[in-house]
């Protein structure tokens, strides 16, 4: 994995993710009416009908550079390159996928200058998102959802049912931790664990869950009332549950691990003194392991300590994603995917000129920090 500036130019089309036998394109600006993708022997008919699409090709080979053929309408056509993901050893033993940052109850986007979209739609974009970003990961072959915080904007009592109409229409178990937007009571909200009482979620600040494979496990990093977070009171508690396995251990927090004594970006995450010891502490306990926050609402992959960690955007602010992983007796891939149902992209691609135009470039991250091979 290359490090790089933590900008990126936007482009108007690109591969966005790649797998070990899949692409996904992010294609903006194409002339509306019929076109066809072509890759190898798999040919996609698609009908333009809006600014921006994404589009799935299947059925490739691993590790293999693909020229991926995009003809419009117009006659415009061109051509995107790729290189198709090599998956760690041995078998694939199960898939599950994370969201973070749903904000459900927010209608607005931006600092100075806020994205709203008017008249308010009937479902407003938090949930259409998320929605959308849940079907597609069960689609893809999630077998458990994990939600790792800043499920609601301001813990409201309006919101908490939000979720819980959310997490109805799962079609796979899930499991979730929260965000510091998720523990607003003085601010604007209601007491977090009385939100989750009114609509029977039962909360555990850690909590884990084993799939074929790997143990999936999420803790609470959030303070009432404050925006940064804290690893200091869960630290002991997931290192029992990391050693007390023998599987490798994927861990989701919602705040990202602080690598400096001052924020460099904002919102701050959980502090350098305790990231530090955290992570010192996480990998004594199991050595098998990746972390993967949110918080951030952006997509950025680094090791730190000599642990891989990954921080993922989210579904309802460009460029609107959610993550899949695939483990494997040998290791795990994670991908970062876009959302693609219209009804969210219409909304996700858009606020990409939210911060004057610095978000689009800001939030995406590159392709090989969002799409990465992680060897156990
Ligand atoms: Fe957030
Ligand atoms: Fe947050």
């Amino acid at each position: 994995m290359q490090r790089h500036l933590p900008l990126s130019v936007p482009t108007q089309a690109e591969v966005f993710a790649v797998e070990p036998d899949r692409v996904q394109l992010s294609l903006r600006g194409l002339s509306h009416g019929p076109a066809t993708i072509r890759c190898r022997d798999t040919e996609v008919e698609v009908v333009v009908d809006a600014d921006a699409i994404v589009v799935d090709i299947g059925n490739l080979p691993a590790s293999t550079e693909v020229t991926i053929s995009v003809e419009p309408s117009d006659g415009s056509a061109f051509t995107l390159a790729a290189r198709t993901s090599t998956p760690p050893p041995g078998e694939l033993l199960s898939r599950f996928a994370t969201m973070s940052d749903l904000h459900l109850g927010s209608y607005k986007f931006g600092l100075i200058f806020r994205a709203q979209e008017k008249p308010a739609p009937k479902v407003e974009h938090p949930m259409r998102c998320a929605l959308a970003a849940s079907r597609e990961a069960v689609a893809w072959g999630a077998e458990h959802l994990l939600l790792k915080g800043d499920l609601t904007h301001h813990t409201t009592a309006v919101e908490w049912p939000m979720l819980d109409e959310l997490v109805s229409t799962f079609a796979v178990p899930y499991s979730f931790t929260l965000g510091n937007h998720d523990r607003q009571p003085k601010k604007k909200g209601i007491p977090t664990e009385k939100g989750m009482a009114n609509v029977g979620l039962d909360f555990q600040p850690v909590s884990s869950v084993d799939l074929d494979g790997i143990r999936l496990l999420l803790a609470d990093t959030s303070i009432p009332d404050k925006g940064h977070g804290r690893t200091r009171d869960i630290v002991d508690e997931v290192c029992e549950r990391m050693a007390a396995t023998d599987l490798p251990v994927f861990v989701g927090l919602h705040h990202n691990l602080e690598n400096l004594p001052l924020p460099w970006f904002w919102p701050p995450g959980v502090p350098q003194s305790q990231s530090r010891v955290f992570l010192d502490s996480v990998k004594a306990a199991n050595p098998r392991l990746m972390i993967s926050s949110g918080h951030s609402h952006r997509n950025r992959a680094y090791v730190r300590q000599g642990v891989l960690i990954t921080e993922v955007g989210s579904p309802k602010d460009y460029p609107g994603v959610w993550a899949g992983y695939s483990v494997y007796e040998g290791g795990i891939t994670q991908t970062v995917r876009r959302v693609a149902a219209p009804d969210a992209l219409r909304w996700t691609d858009r606020t990409r000129k939210a911060v004057g135009g610095v978000w689009g470039m800001w939030a995406p991250g590159y392709r090989d920090q969002r799409c990465i091979t992680h060897h156990w």
